[in-house]
């Protein structure tokens, strides 16, 4: 049984990402969700995490909420995908549930210095703000923790908010310098993997065939998102990125990828943001990342639907 801290903006697709983590208690233990700005501000990226909690009914998972802006630059926010709130497209509750008291960085700290080297998996769904501020906190982090899986970047499929940089590592690239930095095992998985794991109507079908109150929320989330990714790319469907995370450590075999050496650039106008993956080995850099290129899509979706079915 993996221990795991998901650490998310949502957006529905962390909260696909986190729903498949509790539908896996076979598999994985979820000791915390963790919030952070990004795809909206961090006020609604926390009540969107307890919506759909409530929405599943697994609150008894905690929820603590972190930073509200990048380390050093203004936030940039992903409302033209997702909407005002963040979760636009189908009408959920006011989350009742309150936010577990403590901030988001510490509690990540306290979560996996307390127990042993090698025991937790941290699990990054956005900007990592987050991560950055734990380490700030304990630099020993990186080297105590199982392994970090995070969902950002790109390689050859350039980028989603310039041309250049993918969302996540754009809207804070010093935290993900420094995480990549930080000596854990990092597997990430970019946009080359996400964008081949689209929400075509077949699978959505699939998941509304369910006709339970988690099946039924997604599929018209995930129909909002669709609708702006469709016209972008000119695919049908829209790229589900951040379960990736999750069916990583459920499948992994459905992943592939290699070793490499990845950094971020933080400095250049045009580039900002960018991962610089040295995927031909031609430094001598150590790799520091296993980097997914590839994603078998029906395999992800078959995971990601039947284990939603679950809830
Ligand atoms: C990433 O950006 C966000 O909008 C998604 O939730 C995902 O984490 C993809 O670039
Ligand atoms: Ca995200």
């Amino acid at each position: 049984m993996r221990q795991i801290i998901i650490d998310c903006d949502p957006s529905p697709d962390d909260a696909v990402a986190f729903l498949l983590a509790l539908a896996s208690p076979e598999e994985l233990n979820v000791l915390a969700i963790t919030t952070v700005a990004g795809n909206v501000p961090l006020p609604l990226t926390s009540k969107n995490a307890r919506k759909a909690l409530e929405l599943a009914k697994r609150t008894e998972t905690p929820v603590y909420a972190g930073a509200s802006a990048p380390l050093l630059r203004k936030l940039i926010t992903a409302e033209h995908v997702h909407g005002r709130t963040g979760f636009d497209g189908y009408e959920l509750p006011e989350p009742t549930m309150a936010l577990t008291k403590g901030f988001a960085p510490e509690a990540i700290v306290d979560l996996v210095m307390q127990r042993k080297a090698g025991e937790v998996t941290l699990c990054c769904l956005a900007p990592l703000t987050n991560i950055a501020l734990a380490l700030a906190k304990e630099p020993r982090l990186g080297t105590h923790v199982r392994e970090i899986v995070l969902m950002g970047g790109a390689f050859s499929e350039g980028g989603n908010i310039t041309p250049a940089a993918e969302f996540n590592v754009f809207v804070d690239p010093e935290a993900a310098a420094r995480v990549l930095s930080c000596g854990a095992p990092i597997t990430m998985i970019p946009l080359d993997c996400t964008h081949q794991a689209r929400t075509t109507n077949a699978r959505m079908e699939k998941l509304r065939a369910f006709g339970t109150p988690v099946a039924e929320a997604f599929y018209h989330l995930l129909k909002f998102n669709k609708i702006f990714d469709e016209q972008k790319y000119g695919w049908e469907g829209g790229p589900l990125h951040d379960a990736t995370v999750i069916a990583y450590l459920l499948a992994p075999e459905i992943f592939t990828g290699r070793k490499v050496y990845v950094n971020v650039e933080c400095a250049s106008p045009l580039t900002l943001g960018m991962t610089v993956v040295d995927w031909w080995g031609v430094t001598e850099n150590p790799k520091n990342v296993q980097f997914l290129r590839d994603v078998n899509a029906d395999r992800y979706f078959d995971l990601v639907i039947e284990r939603l079915g679950r809830l």
